[in-house]
Protein backbone atom coordinates (compact mmCIF):
# COMPACT_ATOMS: atom_id res chain seq x y z
CA UNK A 1 0.00 0.00 0.00
CA UNK A 2 1.26 3.60 -1.32
CA UNK A 3 2.23 5.78 2.04
CA UNK A 4 0.30 8.87 1.77
CA UNK A 5 1.97 11.90 1.02
CA UNK A 6 3.17 14.42 3.78
CA UNK A 7 2.74 18.02 3.80
CA UNK A 8 3.87 20.78 6.24
CA UNK A 9 2.66 24.25 6.04
CA UNK A 10 3.97 27.16 8.27
CA UNK A 11 1.09 29.91 7.88
CA UNK A 12 -1.76 27.64 7.75
CA UNK A 13 -4.02 29.91 9.73
CA UNK A 14 -3.71 32.69 6.91
CA UNK A 15 -5.41 33.13 3.54
CA UNK A 16 -3.05 31.09 1.48
CA UNK A 17 -2.70 28.09 4.14
CA UNK A 18 -6.61 27.46 4.61
CA UNK A 19 -6.41 27.14 0.76
CA UNK A 20 -3.57 25.60 0.24
CA UNK A 21 -4.91 23.33 2.84
CA UNK A 22 -7.87 21.86 1.06
CA UNK A 23 -6.31 21.81 -2.25
CA UNK A 24 -3.71 19.23 -0.48
CA UNK A 25 -6.51 17.46 1.39
CA UNK A 26 -8.09 17.29 -1.47
CA UNK A 27 -5.15 15.14 -3.28
CA UNK A 28 -5.24 13.12 -0.39
CA UNK A 29 -1.95 14.18 1.27
CA UNK A 30 -2.16 14.16 5.44
CA UNK A 31 -1.03 17.94 6.42
CA UNK A 32 0.69 19.27 9.04
CA UNK A 33 0.33 22.81 10.22
CA UNK A 34 2.23 24.96 12.37
CA UNK A 35 0.28 27.21 14.68
CA UNK A 36 0.66 30.04 17.49
CA UNK A 37 -0.51 29.90 20.67
CA UNK A 38 -2.94 32.85 20.91
CA UNK A 39 -5.23 33.77 24.05
CA UNK A 40 -8.46 33.14 21.83
CA UNK A 41 -9.12 30.65 18.90
CA UNK A 42 -7.33 31.75 15.64
CA UNK A 43 -7.91 28.74 13.45
CA UNK A 44 -11.81 30.25 11.93
CA UNK A 45 -10.40 30.14 8.39
CA UNK A 46 -9.77 25.95 8.94
CA UNK A 47 -12.46 24.99 11.36
CA UNK A 48 -14.43 23.84 8.47
CA UNK A 49 -11.70 20.98 7.48
CA UNK A 50 -10.60 19.96 11.17
CA UNK A 51 -11.53 17.46 12.37
CA UNK A 52 -10.61 15.63 16.04
CA UNK A 53 -7.62 14.14 16.05
CA UNK A 54 -9.25 10.88 17.42
CA UNK A 55 -11.15 10.68 14.56
CA UNK A 56 -9.95 7.78 11.95
CA UNK A 57 -10.60 9.94 8.95
CA UNK A 58 -8.33 12.80 10.33
CA UNK A 59 -5.95 13.83 7.70
CA UNK A 60 -5.35 17.68 9.00
CA UNK A 61 -3.24 17.95 12.20
CA UNK A 62 -1.58 21.16 13.93
CA UNK A 63 1.17 21.96 15.94
CA UNK A 64 2.23 24.72 18.70
CA UNK A 65 5.09 26.58 16.68
CA UNK A 66 6.26 29.85 15.74
CA UNK A 67 9.19 31.46 12.84
CA UNK A 68 11.07 33.21 15.47
CA UNK A 69 11.72 29.90 16.97
CA UNK A 70 14.33 27.30 15.56
CA UNK A 71 13.68 24.25 18.08
CA UNK A 72 10.64 23.53 17.70
CA UNK A 73 10.32 23.76 13.84
CA UNK A 74 13.44 21.15 13.87
CA UNK A 75 10.97 19.33 16.45
CA UNK A 76 8.15 18.84 14.14
CA UNK A 77 10.11 18.48 10.95
CA UNK A 78 11.67 15.16 12.62
CA UNK A 79 8.08 14.65 14.21
CA UNK A 80 5.96 14.51 10.81
CA UNK A 81 8.65 13.85 8.21
CA UNK A 82 7.13 15.82 5.01
CA UNK A 83 8.29 15.42 2.03
CA UNK A 84 6.50 19.00 1.28
CA UNK A 85 7.08 21.90 3.19
CA UNK A 86 5.53 25.45 2.35
CA UNK A 87 6.61 28.39 4.09
CA UNK A 88 3.74 31.01 4.15
CA UNK A 89 4.08 32.16 7.66
CA UNK A 90 4.64 35.80 8.00
CA UNK A 91 4.18 38.86 9.61
CA UNK A 92 2.45 39.84 6.24
CA UNK A 93 1.32 43.28 6.39
CA UNK A 94 3.85 45.85 4.50
CA UNK A 95 2.41 49.05 6.21
CA UNK A 96 2.63 47.29 9.94
CA UNK A 97 6.28 46.09 8.56
CA UNK A 98 7.66 49.49 9.14
CA UNK A 99 6.25 49.69 12.99
CA UNK A 100 7.60 46.83 13.99
CA UNK A 101 10.56 45.69 11.49
CA UNK A 102 12.51 43.62 13.57
CA UNK A 103 9.68 41.79 14.55
CA UNK A 104 9.17 41.03 10.78
CA UNK A 105 12.65 40.63 9.75
CA UNK A 106 13.10 37.81 12.36
CA UNK A 107 9.84 35.61 11.15
CA UNK A 108 10.05 36.38 7.70
CA UNK A 109 13.80 36.47 7.03
CA UNK A 110 15.28 34.22 10.11
CA UNK A 111 12.21 31.87 9.69
CA UNK A 112 12.72 30.81 6.76
CA UNK A 113 16.80 30.60 7.38
CA UNK A 114 15.45 28.26 10.15
CA UNK A 115 13.18 26.19 8.25
CA UNK A 116 16.33 26.02 5.25
CA UNK A 117 19.00 25.04 7.97
CA UNK A 118 16.34 22.49 9.66
CA UNK A 119 15.92 20.53 6.15
CA UNK A 120 19.43 20.69 5.30
CA UNK A 121 20.28 18.50 8.33
CA UNK A 122 17.44 16.72 8.22
CA UNK A 123 18.19 15.61 4.91
CA UNK A 124 21.69 15.19 4.91
CA UNK A 125 20.98 12.77 7.85
CA UNK A 126 18.49 10.69 6.56
CA UNK A 127 19.11 11.01 2.94
CA UNK A 128 14.90 12.07 2.60
CA UNK A 129 14.22 14.77 -0.14
CA UNK A 130 11.88 17.43 2.00
CA UNK A 131 10.79 20.07 -1.21
CA UNK A 132 10.63 23.66 -0.23
CA UNK A 133 8.51 25.98 -1.08
CA UNK A 134 8.98 30.18 -0.36
CA UNK A 135 6.32 32.41 -0.50
CA UNK A 136 8.39 35.23 -1.72
CA UNK A 137 6.52 38.52 -2.83
CA UNK A 138 6.13 41.09 -5.51
CA UNK A 139 6.60 43.59 -3.11
CA UNK A 140 10.08 42.79 -3.67
CA UNK A 141 10.44 44.54 -6.72
CA UNK A 142 8.84 47.84 -5.11
CA UNK A 143 10.51 50.61 -7.06
CA UNK A 144 10.28 48.85 -10.18
CA UNK A 145 12.84 48.51 -13.05
CA UNK A 146 11.11 46.97 -15.68
CA UNK A 147 7.41 46.51 -16.67
CA UNK A 148 5.79 44.27 -16.00
CA UNK A 149 7.77 41.88 -13.82
CA UNK A 150 9.11 38.76 -14.61
CA UNK A 151 11.74 36.12 -12.94
CA UNK A 152 15.00 38.23 -13.71
CA UNK A 153 13.55 41.73 -12.97
CA UNK A 154 15.96 43.05 -10.11
CA UNK A 155 14.26 43.82 -6.55
CA UNK A 156 14.10 47.22 -5.02
CA UNK A 157 12.00 46.45 -1.72
CA UNK A 158 10.59 49.20 0.03
CA UNK A 159 9.69 47.84 3.40
CA UNK A 160 11.19 46.19 6.04
CA UNK A 161 9.04 43.51 5.49
CA UNK A 162 10.00 43.63 1.39
CA UNK A 163 14.11 43.07 2.28
CA UNK A 164 12.92 40.56 4.66
CA UNK A 165 11.33 38.89 1.36
CA UNK A 166 14.39 39.72 -0.91
CA UNK A 167 17.22 37.62 1.78
CA UNK A 168 14.32 34.66 2.23
CA UNK A 169 14.22 34.59 -1.37
CA UNK A 170 18.29 34.58 -1.67
CA UNK A 171 18.67 31.84 0.78
CA UNK A 172 16.42 29.69 -0.81
CA UNK A 173 18.55 29.98 -4.18
CA UNK A 174 21.55 29.11 -2.05
CA UNK A 175 20.36 26.55 -0.30
CA UNK A 176 19.50 25.09 -3.90
CA UNK A 177 22.61 25.98 -5.32
CA UNK A 178 24.75 24.81 -2.09
CA UNK A 179 23.22 21.86 -0.73
CA UNK A 180 21.26 20.39 -3.73
CA UNK A 181 17.55 21.31 -2.16
CA UNK A 182 14.75 20.65 -4.34
CA UNK A 183 13.75 24.66 -3.15
CA UNK A 184 11.41 27.03 -5.27
CA UNK A 185 10.70 30.56 -4.66
CA UNK A 186 7.09 31.60 -6.00
CA UNK A 187 6.97 35.19 -6.18
CA UNK A 188 3.44 36.10 -5.99
CA UNK A 189 1.65 39.57 -7.06
CA UNK A 190 -1.29 40.26 -4.73
CA UNK A 191 -3.91 37.73 -4.30
CA UNK A 192 -7.41 37.97 -2.49
CA UNK A 193 -10.50 36.51 -1.58
CA UNK A 194 -13.29 36.49 1.08
CA UNK A 195 -10.54 35.22 3.35
CA UNK A 196 -8.10 38.30 2.93
CA UNK A 197 -7.25 40.04 6.26
CA UNK A 198 -9.63 42.48 6.97
CA UNK A 199 -6.74 45.17 7.14
CA UNK A 200 -5.34 44.86 3.54
CA UNK A 201 -7.39 47.11 1.13
CA UNK A 202 -9.15 44.93 -0.98
CA UNK A 203 -10.97 43.20 1.69
CA UNK A 204 -10.63 46.83 4.20
CA UNK A 205 -12.56 48.17 1.08
CA UNK A 206 -15.31 45.05 0.09
CA UNK A 207 -15.97 44.42 4.00
CA UNK A 208 -17.29 48.19 4.66
CA UNK A 209 -19.21 48.19 1.85
CA UNK A 210 -21.20 45.82 2.82
CA UNK A 211 -21.67 47.29 6.34
CA UNK A 212 -22.88 50.33 4.59
CA UNK A 213 -25.05 48.35 2.61
CA UNK A 214 -26.72 47.40 5.32
CA UNK A 215 -26.61 50.59 7.31
CA UNK A 216 -24.35 49.60 9.71
CA UNK A 217 -21.33 52.09 8.71
CA UNK A 218 -21.51 55.35 7.48
CA UNK A 219 -17.58 55.82 5.75
CA UNK A 220 -14.59 54.33 5.40
CA UNK A 221 -10.75 55.76 5.69
CA UNK A 222 -8.45 54.87 3.43
CA UNK A 223 -4.79 55.76 2.71
CA UNK A 224 -2.95 56.53 -0.98
CA UNK A 225 -6.06 55.45 -3.81
CA UNK A 226 -3.17 55.62 -6.47
CA UNK A 227 -0.80 53.00 -6.30
CA UNK A 228 -1.53 50.22 -8.59
CA UNK A 229 -1.45 46.50 -8.11
CA UNK A 230 -1.68 42.93 -10.09
CA UNK A 231 -4.80 41.01 -7.84
CA UNK A 232 -5.70 37.62 -8.65
CA UNK A 233 -7.49 35.09 -6.61
CA UNK A 234 -6.05 33.32 -3.87
CA UNK A 235 -7.51 29.84 -4.62
CA UNK A 236 -5.45 30.20 -7.90
CA UNK A 237 -2.75 31.01 -6.32
CA UNK A 238 -1.99 28.14 -4.32
CA UNK A 239 -2.29 25.62 -7.28
CA UNK A 240 1.09 27.28 -8.36
CA UNK A 241 2.63 26.73 -5.39
CA UNK A 242 1.83 23.41 -5.46
CA UNK A 243 2.95 22.97 -8.82
CA UNK A 244 6.16 24.50 -8.67
CA UNK A 245 6.93 21.23 -6.08
CA UNK A 246 5.65 18.73 -8.30
CA UNK A 247 7.99 19.77 -10.77
CA UNK A 248 11.47 17.57 -11.77
CA UNK A 249 13.64 20.44 -10.95
CA UNK A 250 13.50 23.63 -8.55
CA UNK A 251 12.75 26.81 -10.04
CA UNK A 252 11.71 30.44 -8.98
CA UNK A 253 8.16 31.49 -10.87
CA UNK A 254 6.22 34.69 -11.25
CA UNK A 255 2.81 34.23 -10.76
CA UNK A 256 0.58 36.75 -11.49
CA UNK A 257 -2.39 38.21 -13.97
CA UNK A 258 -0.68 40.68 -16.32
CA UNK A 259 -2.84 42.86 -15.40
CA UNK A 260 -2.81 46.49 -12.79
CA UNK A 261 -5.36 48.10 -11.55
CA UNK A 262 -5.44 51.17 -8.88
CA UNK A 263 -7.67 51.53 -5.51
CA UNK A 264 -9.72 53.72 -7.45
CA UNK A 265 -11.02 51.34 -9.81
CA UNK A 266 -11.03 48.31 -7.19
CA UNK A 267 -13.71 50.94 -5.51
CA UNK A 268 -15.19 52.13 -8.99
CA UNK A 269 -16.35 47.81 -9.46
CA UNK A 270 -17.06 47.46 -6.25
CA UNK A 271 -19.12 50.41 -5.01
CA UNK A 272 -20.91 50.22 -8.79
CA UNK A 273 -22.00 46.88 -8.45
CA UNK A 274 -24.29 48.00 -5.66
CA UNK A 275 -24.85 51.40 -7.22
CA UNK A 276 -23.24 53.29 -4.83
CA UNK A 277 -20.69 56.09 -5.43
CA UNK A 278 -17.43 55.48 -3.54
CA UNK A 279 -16.82 59.44 -3.40
CA UNK A 280 -19.74 60.03 -0.77
CA UNK A 281 -18.24 57.05 1.20
CA UNK A 282 -14.76 57.04 0.93
CA UNK A 283 -12.20 59.74 3.47
CA UNK A 284 -8.56 59.96 3.85
CA UNK A 285 -6.48 59.28 6.63
CA UNK A 286 -2.95 59.93 6.32
CA UNK A 287 -2.12 57.22 8.99
CA UNK A 288 -2.61 54.46 6.23
CA UNK A 289 0.18 56.21 3.82
CA UNK A 290 3.63 54.17 3.91
CA UNK A 291 6.98 55.69 4.51
CA UNK A 292 8.01 54.71 0.97
CA UNK A 293 4.91 53.27 -1.11
CA UNK A 294 5.51 50.94 -3.97
CA UNK A 295 3.52 52.40 -6.48
CA UNK A 296 3.08 49.90 -9.45
CA UNK A 297 3.11 45.93 -9.40
CA UNK A 298 2.36 43.84 -12.97
CA UNK A 299 3.47 40.64 -13.12
CA UNK A 300 4.44 38.88 -16.19
CA UNK A 301 3.34 34.80 -15.56
CA UNK A 302 4.57 33.29 -18.93
CA UNK A 303 7.74 31.36 -17.24
CA UNK A 304 4.51 29.77 -15.37
CA UNK A 305 2.09 28.93 -17.71
CA UNK A 306 5.01 27.61 -20.11
CA UNK A 307 6.81 25.60 -17.74
CA UNK A 308 3.82 24.06 -15.46
CA UNK A 309 0.66 24.84 -17.42
CA UNK A 310 -0.74 27.56 -14.79
CA UNK A 311 -3.06 30.31 -15.75
CA UNK A 312 -5.28 32.70 -12.97
CA UNK A 313 -9.17 31.42 -13.73
CA UNK A 314 -10.47 34.67 -11.90
CA UNK A 315 -10.97 37.82 -13.68
CA UNK A 316 -10.84 41.29 -11.91
CA UNK A 317 -14.03 42.04 -12.10
CA UNK A 318 -15.11 38.68 -10.98
CA UNK A 319 -12.76 38.58 -7.84
CA UNK A 320 -14.07 41.85 -6.59
CA UNK A 321 -17.72 40.89 -6.93
CA UNK A 322 -17.36 38.04 -5.05
CA UNK A 323 -15.55 39.86 -1.67
CA UNK A 324 -18.40 42.14 -2.34
CA UNK A 325 -21.00 39.01 -2.39
CA UNK A 326 -19.13 37.17 0.35
CA UNK A 327 -19.20 40.21 3.15
CA UNK A 328 -22.80 40.70 2.25
CA UNK A 329 -23.38 36.98 2.83
CA UNK A 330 -21.23 37.40 6.04
CA UNK A 331 -23.38 39.99 7.37
CA UNK A 332 -26.81 38.87 6.76
CA UNK A 333 -25.98 35.58 8.14
CA UNK A 334 -24.54 36.91 11.29
CA UNK A 335 -27.57 38.92 11.41
CA UNK A 336 -29.69 35.73 11.25
CA UNK A 337 -27.73 34.07 14.16
CA UNK A 338 -28.07 36.52 16.51
CA UNK A 339 -32.04 36.89 15.88
CA UNK A 340 -31.94 33.07 16.97
CA UNK A 341 -33.01 32.63 13.17
CA UNK A 342 -30.36 29.90 12.09
P1 LIG B 1 -1.75 35.96 6.14
O1 LIG B 1 -3.18 35.74 5.87
O2 LIG B 1 -1.30 37.22 6.81
O3 LIG B 1 -1.24 34.70 6.99
C1 LIG B 1 0.02 34.70 7.61
C2 LIG B 1 0.17 33.42 8.40
O4 LIG B 1 1.45 33.44 9.04
C3 LIG B 1 -0.88 33.25 9.52
O5 LIG B 1 -1.17 31.88 9.64
C4 LIG B 1 -0.10 33.72 10.74
O6 LIG B 1 -0.58 33.17 11.95
C5 LIG B 1 1.26 33.16 10.41
N1 LIG B 1 2.36 33.78 11.17
C6 LIG B 1 2.57 35.09 11.40
N2 LIG B 1 3.68 35.26 12.13
C7 LIG B 1 4.17 34.03 12.40
C8 LIG B 1 5.26 33.53 13.14
N3 LIG B 1 6.11 34.35 13.76
N4 LIG B 1 5.45 32.20 13.19
C9 LIG B 1 4.60 31.35 12.56
N5 LIG B 1 3.54 31.75 11.86
C10 LIG B 1 3.33 33.07 11.78
O7 LIG B 1 -0.89 35.87 4.79
P2 LIG B 1 -1.32 35.24 3.37
O8 LIG B 1 -1.99 36.30 2.58
O9 LIG B 1 -1.97 33.94 3.59
O10 LIG B 1 0.11 35.04 2.70
C11 LIG B 1 0.83 33.82 2.87
C12 LIG B 1 2.31 34.07 2.59
O11 LIG B 1 2.46 34.57 1.27
C13 LIG B 1 2.96 35.12 3.49
O12 LIG B 1 4.30 34.72 3.67
C14 LIG B 1 2.92 36.39 2.67
O13 LIG B 1 3.96 37.25 3.07
C15 LIG B 1 3.14 35.82 1.28
N6 LIG B 1 2.55 36.58 0.18
C16 LIG B 1 1.23 36.92 0.21
C17 LIG B 1 0.67 37.58 -0.87
C18 LIG B 1 -0.77 37.96 -0.90
O14 LIG B 1 -1.15 38.80 -1.74
N7 LIG B 1 -1.62 37.37 -0.07
C19 LIG B 1 1.48 37.89 -1.99
C20 LIG B 1 2.81 37.51 -1.98
C21 LIG B 1 3.34 36.83 -0.90
P3 LIG B 1 -1.79 33.87 12.78
O15 LIG B 1 -3.06 33.42 12.09
O16 LIG B 1 -1.61 33.32 14.14
O17 LIG B 1 -1.59 35.34 12.69
N1 LIG C 1 -3.74 48.08 3.86
C1 LIG C 1 -4.18 49.25 3.37
N2 LIG C 1 -5.08 49.96 4.08
N3 LIG C 1 -3.68 49.68 2.18
C2 LIG C 1 -4.15 50.85 1.70
C3 LIG C 1 -5.09 51.61 2.37
C4 LIG C 1 -5.58 51.16 3.64
O1 LIG C 1 -6.39 51.79 4.31
N4 LIG C 1 -5.36 52.72 1.62
C5 LIG C 1 -4.62 52.63 0.52
N5 LIG C 1 -3.87 51.50 0.55
C6 LIG C 1 -2.89 51.09 -0.47
C7 LIG C 1 -1.50 50.79 0.08
O2 LIG C 1 -0.80 52.01 0.29
C8 LIG C 1 -0.94 49.96 -1.06
O3 LIG C 1 -0.43 50.79 -2.07
C9 LIG C 1 -2.17 49.21 -1.60
O4 LIG C 1 -3.32 49.86 -1.05
C10 LIG C 1 -2.23 47.73 -1.26
O5 LIG C 1 -2.04 47.59 0.14
P1 LIG C 1 -2.32 46.18 0.88
O6 LIG C 1 -3.66 45.69 0.53
O7 LIG C 1 -1.99 46.39 2.32
O8 LIG C 1 -1.30 45.18 0.17
P2 LIG C 1 0.24 45.33 -0.23
O9 LIG C 1 0.28 45.41 -1.72
O10 LIG C 1 0.92 46.37 0.53
O11 LIG C 1 0.84 43.94 0.27
C11 LIG C 1 0.15 42.70 0.01
O12 LIG C 1 0.60 42.16 -1.21
C12 LIG C 1 1.99 41.78 -1.23
C13 LIG C 1 2.28 41.25 -2.64
O13 LIG C 1 2.57 42.31 -3.51
C14 LIG C 1 0.42 41.76 1.19
O14 LIG C 1 -0.38 40.61 1.05
C15 LIG C 1 1.88 41.33 1.22
O15 LIG C 1 2.05 40.32 2.22
C16 LIG C 1 2.22 40.74 -0.16
O16 LIG C 1 3.56 40.33 -0.18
Amino acid sequence: MNERKRALITGITGQDGSYLSELLLDKDYEVHGIIRRSSCFNTDRIDHIYKDPHNEEARLFLHYGDLTDGTTLRRILEEVKPIEIYNLGAQSHVRVSFDSPEYTVDAVGMGTLRILEAIRDYQHRTGIEVRFYQAGSSEMFGKVQEVPQKETTPFYPRSPYACAKVYAHWQTVNYRESYDLFACNGILFNHESPRRGETFVTRKITRALARIVKGMQKEVYLGNLDSKRDWGYAKDYVRAMWLMLQQDAPDDYVVATNETHSIREFLDVAFNYVNLDWHDYVKFDERYLRPAEVELLIGDPSKAKQKMGWEPSVTFDQLVKLMVDADIQALEKSKKIAQGFD
